[in-house]
C-alpha cells in the first residue's frame, strides 16, 4: 500500500510531462481560471439540460481531470422580469429545476458553477441587469450556490467603472461566499489600473469572434499589461473559439485546426483565462487533444503566473516567451507570416549565458528535442505556433 502511494505521488509530481498541479489553489484565482461558458456557441439559448451535459461532457472527456473546474451560464438564463419581490428568476421554461438545484449537480460532478449579470439597467441580451439592485442580486447567486460571476457592462451610460465594479465586489463579500468575480467591461477604463484589487479576471478587448484575426488582435491587445497580471488577477483577452469552425452565432467562419492551436498556445504563454467556447456535444478529436494538452496548460497554469511577452515580431516571425518556475521557460513561436518559415531564439532572449545547455521539448509533438546551447531553430508552418518548454539543467 506504501509502495503504492510512492509510486503514485512519484507519479504525479515528478514525472516531466505530467505537469498539470492537482493541488486545491491556494487562494481563489491563484491560477488563471479554466473552463466553459455557454456565450460564444449557444448564445442566448441555454437551459439546464445543456449545461449539465457540459458537466457530464468535462468529466467523461476528461476535461475536469487536466483543471477545467468552471462552467459559466451567460447572458440568457434570466426570466424577462424580476418578481414582485425584486429578485431575478431564472427562465422556468429553460431551468424548470431552479439554478439552485443545477448548482448541486454541477458541485456533485466536483465543478463549479458560474452566471452572468449586469453592471447597467440591463444585459447585452436586455434581461434584467443588476443596478440599484446589487446587493439583492449578491445575495440571490450565494443562495443559489453560485461559484462565480461574470459581470457585464451594458446600459451603464453615467456608471463609473471602478465604482460599479467595486460595489458588487464587496456585495459578494457580504454574502460570505467565495465567488469568483470577472470583471467585463471590455478593456475601455483601464480595468488593469484598479480591477487587480476587485475581481480576479477582468476583460481587456471586445468580443472575439470566430477567424484567425480576431484571436490575433486580442492577444496584441495583451502586450504591455503582463505587469498588471499575477496569480489572484488576471488578463482576460476573451473566451476561446478553439473547435467552433463557424458553427455559432458568432461572426466568423472559423479556423483551420492549426490555427485554434495556435490560439490556445498563445492564451497558454499570456497567462489568460482557458474558458471553452465551443459546443462540445460535437467537439472533434483534434480540438479535444488541443484543450485537453496537459503540457499546455502546464504553461499556463505554472504557479508564478507570469504573463508571457513578446520579444520578436519581424515580418510575421513572432517569439514570444514565458517564464516558469524552476528557471524554465515556455517559448512559442509564432508563424503569423504569409508562408512556412524558420524561427531562431537566442538564449540571450532568455538572459542565459550563450553556453548554458538546456533540455528543449515539443509540447504539441510531445518529443524531447535533445540538448542545446546558444541558439535554437524550428521550422513553423503557416500561421502555426511550435510550443516549447526550456528546462535549464
Ligand atoms: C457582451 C460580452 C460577451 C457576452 C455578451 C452576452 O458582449 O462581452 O462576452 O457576455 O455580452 O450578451
Amino acid at each position: 500500500m506504501l509502495l503504492l502511494f510512492i509510486i503514485s505521488f512519484s507519479f504525479l509530481h515528478c514525472t516531466e510531462e505530467s505537469f498539470v498541479s492537482i493541488e486545491p489553489e491556494p487562494f481563489l484565482g491563484a491560477r488563471p481560471p479554466m473552463g466553459w461558458n455557454s456565450w460564444n456557441g449557444f448564445g442566448i439559448d441555454i437551459n439546464e439540460d445543456i449545461i449539465k451535459t457540459i458537466a457530464d461532457l468535462f468529466v467523461s472527456k476528461g476535461l475536469r481531470d487536466v483543471g477545467y473546474r468552471y462552467i459559466v451560464m451567460d447572458d440568457g438564463w434570466h426570466y424577462p422580469e424580476r418578481d414582485s419581490q425584486g429578485n431575478l428568476v431564472a427562465d422556468p421554461i429553460k431551468f424548470p429545476s431552479g439554478i439552485q438545484s443545477l448548482a448541486q449537480y454541477i458541485h456533485s460532478k466536483g465543478l463549479k458553477l458560474g452566471i452572468y449579470s449586469d453592471a447597467g439597467t440591463n444585459t447585452c441580451q436586455g434581461f434584467p441587469g443588476s443596478l440599484n439592485h446589487e446587493q439583492q442580486d449578491a445575495n440571490t447567486f450565494a443562495s443559489w450556490e453560485i461559484d462565480y460571476l461574470k459581470y457585464d457592462w451594458c446600459h451603464s451610460e453615467g456608471l463609473i467603472a471602478e465604482q460599479a465594479y467595486s460595489l458588487m465586489r464587496q456585495c459578494l463579500d457580504r454574502t460570505g461566499r467565495s465567488i469568483m468575480f470577472s470583471i467585463c467591461e471590455w478593456g475601455e477604463n483601464d480595468p488593469w489600473l484598479w480591477a487587480p484589487e476587485i475581481g480576479q479576471l477582468w476583460r481587456t478587448t471586445h468580443d472575439i469572434f470566430d477567424a484567425h484575426l480576431s484571436w490575433v488582435l486580442n492577444l496584441e491587445n495583451q502586450i504591455g499589461l503582463e505587469e498588471y497580471a499575477g496569480p489572484g488577477h488576471w488578463n482576460d483577452p476573451d473566451m476561446l473559439i478553439v473547435g467552433i469552425h463557424g458553427d455559432s452565432h458568432l461572426v466568423g467562419s472559423g479556423c483551420t485546426d492549426a490555427e485554434y492551436r495556435s490560439h490556445f498556445s498563445m492564451w497558454c504563454i499570456v497567462a489568460a483565462p482557458l474558458m471553452i467556447g465551443c459546443d462540445l456535444n460535437k467537439v472533434s478529436e483534434f480540438s479535444l487533444e488541443t484543450l485537453t494538452n496537459q503540457e499546455a496548460i502546464a504553461i499556463n497554469q505554472d504557479p508564478l503566473g507570469i504573463q508571457g511577452y513578446r520579444i520578436q515580431n519581424e515580418n510575421g516571425k513572432q517569439i514570444w516567451v514565458k517564464p516558469l518556475t524552476h528557471n524554465n521557460w515556455a517559448v512559442a513561436l509564432f508563424n503569423n507570416g504569409l508562408e512556412e518559415t524558420d524561427i531562431t531564439f537566442e538564449w540571450k532572449d532568455l538572459n542565459l549565458h550563450p553556453s548554458t545547455v538546456v533540455k528543449i521539448r515539443d509540447v504539441w509533438l510531445h518529443k524531447n528535442l535533445g540538448q542545446y546551447s546558444q541558439s535554437f531553430t524550428a521550422t513553423v508552418p503557416f500561421h502555426e505556433v511550435v510550443l516549447l518548454k526550456i528546462t535549464t539543467l
